[in-house]
Protein backbone atom coordinates (compact mmCIF):
# COMPACT_ATOMS: atom_id res chain seq x y z
CA UNK A 1 0.00 0.00 0.00
CA UNK A 2 1.09 3.31 -0.82
CA UNK A 3 0.87 6.65 1.21
CA UNK A 4 -2.25 8.44 1.93
CA UNK A 5 -1.92 11.14 -1.12
CA UNK A 6 -1.13 14.21 -0.01
CA UNK A 7 -4.63 16.22 -0.39
CA UNK A 8 -6.46 13.59 2.13
CA UNK A 9 -4.83 15.83 4.76
CA UNK A 10 -5.71 19.39 3.66
CA UNK A 11 -8.50 21.20 6.01
CA UNK A 12 -11.69 22.27 5.26
CA UNK A 13 -12.99 20.86 1.84
CA UNK A 14 -16.25 20.75 -0.59
CA UNK A 15 -16.12 17.27 1.29
CA UNK A 16 -15.90 18.36 4.69
CA UNK A 17 -18.46 20.49 3.58
CA UNK A 18 -20.83 18.06 1.91
CA UNK A 19 -20.26 15.71 5.10
CA UNK A 20 -21.36 18.61 7.34
CA UNK A 21 -24.30 19.37 5.50
CA UNK A 22 -25.65 15.32 5.18
CA UNK A 23 -26.46 14.66 8.33
CA UNK A 24 -29.38 17.97 8.28
CA UNK A 25 -29.50 18.12 4.84
CA UNK A 26 -33.76 17.41 3.27
CA UNK A 27 -36.22 14.72 3.29
CA UNK A 28 -35.56 11.24 2.18
CA UNK A 29 -35.41 11.83 -1.22
CA UNK A 30 -36.02 15.06 -1.32
CA UNK A 31 -32.32 16.40 -3.71
CA UNK A 32 -30.60 19.47 -1.86
CA UNK A 33 -28.63 22.05 -3.90
CA UNK A 34 -25.24 23.88 -2.78
CA UNK A 35 -24.76 26.54 -4.39
CA UNK A 36 -21.44 26.27 -6.74
CA UNK A 37 -20.21 29.18 -5.26
CA UNK A 38 -19.36 27.46 -1.89
CA UNK A 39 -16.73 25.49 -3.73
CA UNK A 40 -13.51 27.00 -5.06
CA UNK A 41 -14.60 26.00 -8.53
CA UNK A 42 -11.65 23.30 -9.83
CA UNK A 43 -9.46 23.81 -7.10
CA UNK A 44 -7.39 20.46 -6.21
CA UNK A 45 -8.81 20.58 -2.69
CA UNK A 46 -12.05 21.12 -4.52
CA UNK A 47 -11.69 17.63 -6.79
CA UNK A 48 -13.92 14.82 -6.79
CA UNK A 49 -12.03 11.92 -5.80
CA UNK A 50 -13.15 8.85 -7.63
CA UNK A 51 -12.35 5.24 -7.10
CA UNK A 52 -12.77 3.22 -9.64
CA UNK A 53 -13.88 -0.62 -8.87
CA UNK A 54 -13.50 -2.87 -11.60
CA UNK A 55 -10.86 -2.67 -14.20
CA UNK A 56 -11.87 -4.67 -17.00
CA UNK A 57 -13.63 -4.08 -20.43
CA UNK A 58 -15.66 -1.25 -19.68
CA UNK A 59 -13.11 0.42 -17.45
CA UNK A 60 -11.36 0.96 -21.25
CA UNK A 61 -14.08 2.99 -21.41
CA UNK A 62 -14.59 4.69 -17.70
CA UNK A 63 -11.32 5.82 -17.02
CA UNK A 64 -10.82 7.93 -19.96
CA UNK A 65 -13.88 9.37 -19.86
CA UNK A 66 -13.31 10.57 -15.98
CA UNK A 67 -9.45 10.96 -16.13
CA UNK A 68 -10.78 13.77 -19.02
CA UNK A 69 -12.45 16.05 -16.08
CA UNK A 70 -10.06 18.51 -14.22
CA UNK A 71 -12.39 19.08 -11.10
CA UNK A 72 -12.01 15.04 -10.83
CA UNK A 73 -9.32 13.24 -9.54
CA UNK A 74 -8.70 9.14 -9.80
CA UNK A 75 -7.60 8.61 -6.37
CA UNK A 76 -7.34 4.59 -6.31
CA UNK A 77 -8.40 1.81 -8.50
CA UNK A 78 -9.29 -1.95 -7.41
CA UNK A 79 -9.73 -5.03 -9.16
CA UNK A 80 -9.30 -8.29 -7.67
CA UNK A 81 -6.93 -9.27 -11.12
CA UNK A 82 -3.51 -7.91 -10.83
CA UNK A 83 -2.93 -7.37 -14.60
CA UNK A 84 -3.86 -9.78 -17.74
CA UNK A 85 -4.75 -10.95 -21.18
CA UNK A 86 -8.18 -12.49 -21.25
CA UNK A 87 -10.63 -9.78 -21.29
CA UNK A 88 -13.00 -9.71 -24.33
CA UNK A 89 -9.83 -9.10 -26.89
CA UNK A 90 -6.48 -10.97 -26.73
CA UNK A 91 -4.45 -7.68 -26.85
CA UNK A 92 -6.14 -5.87 -24.17
CA UNK A 93 -4.17 -6.37 -21.13
CA UNK A 94 -6.03 -4.87 -17.96
CA UNK A 95 -6.53 -4.95 -14.22
CA UNK A 96 -5.49 -3.35 -11.48
CA UNK A 97 -1.67 -2.40 -11.95
CA UNK A 98 -2.51 -1.29 -15.98
CA UNK A 99 -5.33 1.09 -14.35
CA UNK A 100 -3.08 2.41 -11.77
CA UNK A 101 -0.30 2.92 -14.38
CA UNK A 102 -2.71 4.71 -16.89
CA UNK A 103 -4.04 7.17 -13.97
CA UNK A 104 -0.78 7.84 -12.85
CA UNK A 105 0.28 8.65 -16.45
CA UNK A 106 -2.37 10.61 -17.10
CA UNK A 107 -1.62 12.83 -14.33
CA UNK A 108 2.12 13.26 -14.86
CA UNK A 109 1.63 14.78 -17.94
CA UNK A 110 -0.18 17.33 -16.61
CA UNK A 111 2.36 17.83 -12.74
CA UNK A 112 5.19 20.01 -13.64
CA UNK A 113 7.47 17.92 -12.71
CA UNK A 114 6.21 15.45 -14.92
CA UNK A 115 5.95 12.21 -12.86
CA UNK A 116 2.80 11.30 -10.40
CA UNK A 117 2.90 8.71 -8.29
CA UNK A 118 -0.84 9.44 -6.56
CA UNK A 119 -2.94 6.63 -7.32
CA UNK A 120 -3.67 3.34 -4.99
CA UNK A 121 -4.65 0.03 -6.17
CA UNK A 122 -6.59 -2.22 -4.26
CA UNK A 123 -7.13 -5.58 -4.39
CA UNK A 124 -10.63 -5.90 -1.53
CA UNK A 125 -12.90 -2.84 -2.62
CA UNK A 126 -13.78 -2.30 1.48
CA UNK A 127 -10.49 -1.07 2.04
CA UNK A 128 -11.46 1.71 -0.88
CA UNK A 129 -14.59 2.41 0.62
CA UNK A 130 -12.81 2.93 4.43
CA UNK A 131 -11.18 5.40 2.78
CA UNK A 132 -12.83 9.11 3.76
CA UNK A 133 -11.13 10.90 1.18
CA UNK A 134 -12.78 9.28 -1.61
CA UNK A 135 -16.28 10.87 -2.43
CA UNK A 136 -17.53 8.79 -5.38
CA UNK A 137 -16.95 5.49 -6.55
CA UNK A 138 -17.43 4.17 -10.35
CA UNK A 139 -18.87 0.23 -9.83
CA UNK A 140 -17.63 -1.52 -13.27
CA UNK A 141 -17.57 -5.12 -11.80
CA UNK A 142 -19.38 -7.96 -13.15
CA UNK A 143 -23.37 -7.88 -12.68
CA UNK A 144 -23.38 -10.27 -9.73
CA UNK A 145 -21.93 -7.75 -7.74
CA UNK A 146 -23.28 -4.10 -8.88
CA UNK A 147 -26.18 -4.53 -5.47
CA UNK A 148 -23.75 -5.47 -3.12
CA UNK A 149 -21.04 -3.13 -4.05
CA UNK A 150 -23.26 -0.55 -4.81
CA UNK A 151 -25.08 -0.53 -1.16
CA UNK A 152 -21.66 -1.12 0.70
CA UNK A 153 -20.28 2.21 -1.28
CA UNK A 154 -23.42 4.44 -0.01
CA UNK A 155 -23.45 3.21 3.54
CA UNK A 156 -19.94 4.34 3.38
CA UNK A 157 -21.40 7.55 1.92
CA UNK A 158 -19.83 7.64 -1.56
CA UNK A 159 -22.06 8.50 -4.33
CA UNK A 160 -21.89 5.82 -7.11
CA UNK A 161 -22.08 5.63 -10.90
CA UNK A 162 -22.85 2.03 -11.45
CA UNK A 163 -22.51 0.11 -14.67
CA UNK A 164 -25.72 -1.14 -16.43
CA UNK A 165 -27.44 -3.36 -16.25
CA UNK A 166 -28.16 -1.84 -12.85
CA UNK A 167 -28.93 -5.25 -11.43
CA UNK A 168 -28.70 -9.16 -11.46
CA UNK A 169 -31.94 -9.81 -9.86
CA UNK A 170 -35.54 -7.55 -9.01
CA UNK A 171 -34.79 -7.73 -5.53
CA UNK A 172 -31.20 -6.21 -5.77
CA UNK A 173 -32.80 -3.38 -7.60
CA UNK A 174 -35.03 -2.73 -4.37
CA UNK A 175 -32.63 -2.75 -2.21
CA UNK A 176 -30.19 -0.46 -3.94
CA UNK A 177 -33.43 2.21 -4.64
CA UNK A 178 -33.70 1.71 -0.54
CA UNK A 179 -30.08 2.57 0.34
CA UNK A 180 -29.69 5.75 -2.32
CA UNK A 181 -32.53 7.10 -0.18
CA UNK A 182 -31.86 6.30 3.41
CA UNK A 183 -28.36 7.68 2.95
CA UNK A 184 -29.28 10.74 0.20
CA UNK A 185 -26.73 9.18 -2.56
CA UNK A 186 -26.55 10.25 -5.80
CA UNK A 187 -26.35 7.18 -7.97
CA UNK A 188 -26.42 7.11 -11.61
CA UNK A 189 -27.03 4.17 -13.60
CA UNK A 190 -24.06 3.53 -16.47
CA UNK A 191 -27.04 3.21 -19.50
CA UNK A 192 -25.44 6.47 -21.51
CA UNK A 193 -27.77 6.39 -23.88
CA UNK A 194 -29.93 8.26 -21.83
CA UNK A 195 -26.96 10.64 -22.52
CA UNK A 196 -27.47 10.85 -26.43
CA UNK A 197 -29.34 13.37 -28.25
CA UNK A 198 -30.37 11.45 -31.38
CA UNK A 199 -31.66 8.65 -28.57
CA UNK A 200 -33.33 11.80 -27.25
CA UNK A 201 -34.94 13.04 -30.14
CA UNK A 202 -36.17 9.60 -31.00
CA UNK A 203 -37.66 8.99 -27.42
CA UNK A 204 -39.20 12.86 -27.67
CA UNK A 205 -40.64 11.95 -31.65
CA UNK A 206 -42.70 9.09 -29.81
CA UNK A 207 -43.58 10.78 -26.40
CA UNK A 208 -45.24 13.56 -28.39
CA UNK A 209 -47.28 11.41 -30.98
CA UNK A 210 -45.12 12.05 -33.95
CA UNK A 211 -46.18 7.79 -35.67
CA UNK A 212 -49.29 8.32 -33.65
CA UNK A 213 -50.56 5.74 -31.21
CA UNK A 214 -47.60 3.63 -30.26
CA UNK A 215 -48.69 -0.23 -31.11
CA UNK A 216 -45.55 -2.21 -31.40
CA UNK A 217 -42.15 -1.75 -30.37
CA UNK A 218 -39.06 -3.78 -31.42
CA UNK A 219 -35.89 -4.10 -28.87
CA UNK A 220 -32.97 -6.21 -30.42
CA UNK A 221 -30.12 -7.81 -28.86
CA UNK A 222 -27.42 -9.90 -30.39
CA UNK A 223 -27.03 -13.53 -30.08
CA UNK A 224 -24.69 -15.58 -27.31
CA UNK A 225 -21.80 -17.79 -27.80
CA UNK A 226 -22.62 -21.81 -25.76
CA UNK A 227 -18.96 -21.74 -24.27
CA UNK A 228 -16.79 -24.80 -23.72
CA UNK A 229 -19.12 -27.72 -24.21
CA UNK A 230 -19.78 -30.66 -21.83
CA UNK A 231 -16.62 -32.55 -20.37
CA UNK A 232 -15.36 -29.07 -19.89
CA UNK A 233 -12.62 -29.24 -17.18
CA UNK A 234 -11.50 -27.09 -14.27
CA UNK A 235 -8.93 -24.79 -14.89
CA UNK A 236 -6.14 -23.86 -12.16
CA UNK A 237 -6.53 -20.37 -10.66
CA UNK A 238 -4.04 -17.71 -12.28
CA UNK A 239 -1.54 -15.71 -9.94
CA UNK A 240 -2.67 -12.94 -9.20
CA UNK A 241 -6.06 -13.02 -9.72
CA UNK A 242 -8.64 -13.30 -6.47
CA UNK A 243 -11.04 -16.03 -7.58
CA UNK A 244 -12.86 -16.29 -4.20
CA UNK A 245 -12.86 -12.59 -3.83
CA UNK A 246 -14.18 -12.45 -7.93
CA UNK A 247 -16.92 -15.15 -7.22
CA UNK A 248 -18.27 -13.12 -4.11
CA UNK A 249 -22.02 -13.49 -3.61
CA UNK A 250 -22.40 -16.02 -6.59
CA UNK A 251 -22.60 -19.95 -5.74
CA UNK A 252 -18.92 -21.70 -5.48
CA UNK A 253 -18.10 -23.14 -8.79
CA UNK A 254 -14.21 -24.80 -9.99
CA UNK A 255 -12.50 -21.68 -11.66
CA UNK A 256 -12.43 -21.74 -15.68
CA UNK A 257 -10.84 -19.00 -17.59
CA UNK A 258 -14.62 -18.83 -19.66
CA UNK A 259 -16.42 -18.16 -16.53
CA UNK A 260 -14.84 -14.96 -15.19
CA UNK A 261 -13.34 -12.11 -17.17
CA UNK A 262 -15.72 -10.51 -19.65
CA UNK A 263 -17.57 -13.94 -20.20
CA UNK A 264 -19.16 -13.11 -17.20
CA UNK A 265 -21.81 -12.27 -18.91
CA UNK A 266 -23.33 -15.53 -20.29
CA UNK A 267 -23.80 -17.38 -17.29
CA UNK A 268 -26.75 -16.93 -15.25
CA UNK A 269 -24.80 -16.90 -11.71
CA UNK A 270 -23.66 -13.84 -12.53
CA UNK A 271 -25.66 -11.74 -15.28
CA UNK A 272 -28.48 -12.59 -17.60
CA UNK A 273 -26.98 -12.67 -20.70
CA UNK A 274 -27.47 -10.64 -23.81
CA UNK A 275 -31.08 -9.90 -22.38
CA UNK A 276 -29.48 -7.82 -19.44
CA UNK A 277 -26.07 -6.68 -21.16
CA UNK A 278 -27.56 -5.27 -24.57
CA UNK A 279 -31.28 -4.98 -23.58
CA UNK A 280 -30.22 -2.83 -20.50
CA UNK A 281 -29.65 -0.30 -23.56
CA UNK A 282 -32.02 -1.19 -26.04
CA UNK A 283 -34.87 -1.68 -23.03
CA UNK A 284 -33.88 1.66 -21.41
CA UNK A 285 -34.69 3.61 -24.86
CA UNK A 286 -38.44 1.46 -25.03
CA UNK A 287 -39.05 2.82 -21.03
CA UNK A 288 -37.97 6.75 -21.70
CA UNK A 289 -39.63 6.33 -24.96
CA UNK A 290 -43.14 5.10 -23.55
CA UNK A 291 -42.83 7.48 -20.62
CA UNK A 292 -42.77 4.17 -18.29
CA UNK A 293 -39.79 4.76 -16.17
CA UNK A 294 -41.64 4.28 -12.92
CA UNK A 295 -43.26 1.16 -13.83
CA UNK A 296 -43.60 -1.82 -16.77
CA UNK A 297 -45.18 -4.11 -19.26
CA UNK A 298 -47.96 -6.39 -17.14
CA UNK A 299 -47.37 -8.85 -18.89
CA UNK A 300 -44.53 -11.33 -20.35
CA UNK A 301 -44.18 -14.56 -22.63
CA UNK A 302 -41.58 -16.63 -24.60
CA UNK A 303 -41.64 -16.16 -28.21
CA UNK A 304 -39.17 -19.30 -28.87
CA UNK A 305 -35.99 -18.25 -26.94
CA UNK A 306 -33.10 -20.66 -27.75
CA UNK A 307 -30.91 -22.15 -24.85
CA UNK A 308 -27.60 -23.88 -25.23
CA UNK A 309 -27.45 -27.52 -24.75
CA UNK A 310 -26.91 -29.41 -21.65
CA UNK A 311 -23.70 -29.45 -20.28
CA UNK A 312 -21.90 -26.06 -22.00
CA UNK A 313 -20.38 -24.14 -19.62
CA UNK A 314 -22.46 -21.03 -20.66
CA UNK A 315 -26.34 -21.00 -19.57
CA UNK A 316 -28.28 -17.67 -20.93
CA UNK A 317 -30.31 -17.55 -23.69
CA UNK A 318 -28.53 -18.03 -27.11
CA UNK A 319 -30.92 -16.39 -29.04
CA UNK A 320 -33.48 -13.91 -26.97
CA UNK A 321 -36.89 -13.72 -27.82
CA UNK A 322 -39.72 -12.27 -25.78
CA UNK A 323 -43.16 -10.62 -25.62
CA UNK A 324 -43.87 -8.28 -23.15
CA UNK A 325 -47.33 -5.80 -22.85
CA UNK A 326 -47.84 -2.41 -21.28
CA UNK A 327 -51.34 -1.80 -19.35
CA UNK A 328 -51.65 0.48 -22.35
CA UNK A 329 -51.79 -2.45 -24.44
CA UNK A 330 -48.27 -1.81 -26.44
CA UNK A 331 -46.47 -5.05 -27.46
CA UNK A 332 -42.49 -4.95 -26.93
CA UNK A 333 -40.79 -7.64 -28.78
CA UNK A 334 -36.95 -7.84 -27.31
CA UNK A 335 -34.99 -10.42 -29.81
CA UNK A 336 -32.18 -11.46 -31.24
CA UNK A 337 -31.76 -10.14 -34.36
CA UNK A 338 -29.00 -8.43 -36.94
CA UNK A 339 -27.84 -5.71 -36.46
CA UNK A 340 -27.86 -6.73 -32.64
CA UNK A 341 -28.78 -3.47 -31.64
CA UNK A 342 -31.60 -0.80 -32.04
CA UNK A 343 -34.85 -0.13 -31.14
CA UNK A 344 -37.84 0.57 -33.43
CA UNK A 345 -41.36 2.08 -32.39
CA UNK A 346 -44.40 1.72 -34.75
CA UNK A 347 -47.53 3.14 -34.26
CA UNK A 348 -50.81 3.93 -36.02
CA UNK A 349 -49.35 6.68 -38.61
CA UNK A 350 -45.69 6.03 -38.75
CA UNK A 351 -42.37 4.71 -37.09
CA UNK A 352 -39.39 5.64 -35.69
CA UNK A 353 -36.12 3.79 -35.47
CA UNK A 354 -32.94 4.15 -33.73
CA UNK A 355 -30.10 1.91 -34.50
CA UNK A 356 -26.40 1.79 -35.80
CA UNK A 357 -26.34 5.16 -33.97
CA UNK A 358 -29.04 6.56 -36.57
CA UNK A 359 -32.52 7.88 -36.41
CA UNK A 360 -34.63 6.79 -39.38
CA UNK A 361 -38.02 7.36 -39.34
CA UNK A 362 -41.40 7.23 -41.69
CA UNK A 363 -42.66 9.45 -43.22
CA UNK A 364 -39.11 10.42 -43.12
CA UNK A 365 -39.95 13.99 -42.87
CA UNK A 366 -40.64 13.51 -39.50
CA UNK A 367 -37.16 12.74 -38.78
CA UNK A 368 -36.73 16.83 -38.81
CA UNK A 369 -40.14 17.77 -37.49
CA UNK A 370 -39.71 20.18 -34.74
CA UNK A 371 -40.90 19.93 -30.97
CA UNK A 372 -42.65 22.75 -30.05
CA UNK A 373 -42.13 24.57 -26.71
CA UNK A 374 -45.99 23.42 -25.37
CA UNK A 375 -44.61 19.66 -26.00
CA UNK A 376 -43.18 17.11 -24.13
CA UNK A 377 -39.13 17.88 -23.56
CA UNK A 378 -37.29 15.38 -21.97
CA UNK A 379 -34.40 15.75 -19.94
CA UNK A 380 -31.16 16.94 -21.61
CA UNK A 381 -27.75 15.52 -20.59
CA UNK A 382 -25.05 16.00 -23.17
CA UNK A 383 -22.37 13.52 -20.84
CA UNK A 384 -23.15 10.96 -18.87
CA UNK A 385 -20.28 11.12 -16.60
CA UNK A 386 -20.53 14.73 -16.82
CA UNK A 387 -24.19 14.80 -15.92
CA UNK A 388 -23.11 12.44 -12.78
CA UNK A 389 -20.06 14.57 -11.77
CA UNK A 390 -22.66 17.84 -11.84
CA UNK A 391 -25.05 16.08 -9.90
CA UNK A 392 -22.46 14.82 -6.98
CA UNK A 393 -21.95 18.41 -6.49
CA UNK A 394 -25.27 19.76 -6.91
CA UNK A 395 -27.28 17.18 -5.51
CA UNK A 396 -29.57 17.03 -8.04
CA UNK A 397 -30.89 13.92 -9.53
CA UNK A 398 -28.79 12.72 -12.47
CA UNK A 399 -30.49 11.57 -15.89
CA UNK A 400 -30.95 8.05 -14.70
CA UNK A 401 -31.48 7.40 -11.28
CA UNK A 402 -32.05 4.22 -9.52
CA UNK A 403 -35.12 3.80 -9.86
CA UNK A 404 -35.50 4.51 -13.64
CA UNK A 405 -32.27 1.88 -13.67
CA UNK A 406 -34.24 -0.64 -11.54
CA UNK A 407 -37.41 -0.60 -13.70
CA UNK A 408 -35.29 -0.72 -16.58
CA UNK A 409 -33.23 -3.87 -15.47
CA UNK A 410 -36.53 -5.05 -14.63
CA UNK A 411 -37.99 -5.58 -17.67
CA UNK A 412 -34.98 -7.73 -18.61
CA UNK A 413 -35.22 -9.72 -15.88
CA UNK A 414 -38.61 -10.90 -16.19
CA UNK A 415 -38.43 -11.22 -19.82
CA UNK A 416 -35.89 -13.45 -18.80
CA UNK A 417 -37.50 -15.70 -16.53
CA UNK A 418 -40.29 -15.84 -19.00
CA UNK A 419 -38.11 -16.98 -21.35
CA UNK A 420 -36.89 -19.67 -18.87
CA UNK A 421 -39.88 -20.68 -17.64
CA UNK A 422 -41.24 -21.13 -20.87
CA UNK A 423 -45.24 -20.00 -19.79
CA UNK A 424 -46.52 -16.57 -19.98
CA UNK A 425 -46.48 -14.67 -17.28
CA UNK A 426 -48.45 -11.73 -15.42
CA UNK A 427 -46.88 -9.13 -13.80
CA UNK A 428 -48.05 -6.30 -11.04
CA UNK A 429 -45.74 -3.40 -11.50
CA UNK A 430 -46.79 -1.64 -8.15
CA UNK A 431 -46.25 -4.82 -6.25
CA UNK A 432 -43.77 -6.37 -8.37
CA UNK A 433 -44.48 -9.46 -8.18
CA UNK A 434 -45.94 -12.20 -10.69
CA UNK A 435 -49.34 -12.91 -10.43
CA UNK A 436 -50.03 -16.61 -9.07
CA UNK A 437 -47.19 -18.09 -9.85
CA UNK A 438 -44.71 -18.96 -6.64
CA UNK A 439 -42.03 -20.47 -9.02
CA UNK A 440 -41.84 -17.33 -10.91
CA UNK A 441 -41.94 -15.26 -8.14
CA UNK A 442 -38.87 -17.19 -6.31
CA UNK A 443 -37.07 -16.20 -9.39
CA UNK A 444 -37.07 -12.67 -8.45
CA UNK A 445 -34.17 -12.81 -5.74
CA UNK A 446 -30.80 -14.90 -6.04
CA UNK A 447 -29.24 -16.49 -2.42
CA UNK A 448 -26.47 -14.37 -1.36
CA UNK A 449 -22.95 -16.93 -0.98
CA UNK A 450 -22.26 -16.35 2.86
CA UNK A 451 -20.36 -13.98 4.16
CA UNK A 452 -21.91 -11.62 1.86
CA UNK A 453 -25.01 -10.05 2.15
CA UNK A 454 -27.01 -7.00 0.86
N1 LIG B 1 -22.29 0.94 -20.49
C1 LIG B 1 -21.83 0.12 -21.42
O1 LIG B 1 -21.99 0.32 -22.62
C2 LIG B 1 -21.09 -1.11 -20.98
C3 LIG B 1 -20.27 -1.81 -21.87
C4 LIG B 1 -19.60 -2.95 -21.41
C5 LIG B 1 -19.78 -3.40 -20.11
N2 LIG B 1 -20.60 -2.71 -19.28
C6 LIG B 1 -20.82 -3.20 -17.91
O2 LIG B 1 -19.65 -3.07 -17.14
C7 LIG B 1 -19.60 -4.11 -16.17
C8 LIG B 1 -18.25 -4.82 -16.30
O3 LIG B 1 -18.20 -5.44 -17.57
P1 LIG B 1 -16.83 -5.70 -18.31
O4 LIG B 1 -17.14 -6.05 -19.70
O5 LIG B 1 -15.89 -4.57 -18.02
O6 LIG B 1 -16.35 -7.03 -17.53
P2 LIG B 1 -14.86 -7.52 -17.26
O7 LIG B 1 -14.94 -8.89 -16.74
O8 LIG B 1 -14.03 -7.26 -18.46
O9 LIG B 1 -14.36 -6.52 -16.10
C9 LIG B 1 -14.81 -6.62 -14.79
C10 LIG B 1 -13.59 -6.49 -13.87
O10 LIG B 1 -14.05 -6.55 -12.53
C11 LIG B 1 -13.10 -7.30 -11.79
N3 LIG B 1 -13.74 -7.80 -10.59
C12 LIG B 1 -14.62 -8.82 -10.44
N4 LIG B 1 -14.99 -8.95 -9.15
C13 LIG B 1 -14.32 -7.99 -8.46
C14 LIG B 1 -14.31 -7.58 -7.11
N5 LIG B 1 -15.03 -8.21 -6.17
N6 LIG B 1 -13.53 -6.54 -6.75
C15 LIG B 1 -12.77 -5.89 -7.67
N7 LIG B 1 -12.73 -6.23 -8.97
C16 LIG B 1 -13.52 -7.27 -9.37
C17 LIG B 1 -12.65 -8.38 -12.74
O11 LIG B 1 -11.42 -8.93 -12.35
C18 LIG B 1 -12.57 -7.61 -14.05
O12 LIG B 1 -11.30 -7.07 -14.26
C19 LIG B 1 -20.78 -5.04 -16.47
O13 LIG B 1 -21.82 -4.81 -15.58
C20 LIG B 1 -21.16 -4.68 -17.88
O14 LIG B 1 -22.53 -4.88 -18.15
C21 LIG B 1 -21.23 -1.59 -19.67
Amino acid sequence: MREAPMNSKRSTTRRDFLKCLGGAAGAVGAPWLVPASVFGGDAPSNRIHVALIGCGNQSRVDLPSVLRYDDVQVVAVCDVNKGSYGYARPEHFLGREPARQKVDEHYAKKAPSGSFKGCDAYVDFRDVLARDDVDAVMIVLPDHWHALAACMAMRAGKDVYCQKPLTRTVHDGQEMIKAVRAHRRILQTGSQYRSHGTVRRACELVRNGRIGKVEKVLSIVPGAPVGPGPGWQPMPVPEGFDYEMWLGPAPSAPYHAERCLYRFRYNLDYSGGQVTNNGAHSNDIVQWALGTDGTGPVEFEDLGSVWPPEGHLYNTAVTTNFRARYANGVELVCRTQEPGFGVRFEGSEGWVQYAEGKLTAHPESLADSEIGANEIHLPVSPNHYRNFFDCVRSREEPIEPVEVGHRTASVCHLGNIAMQLKRKLRWDPQAERFIDDDEANRMLRRPYREPWSL
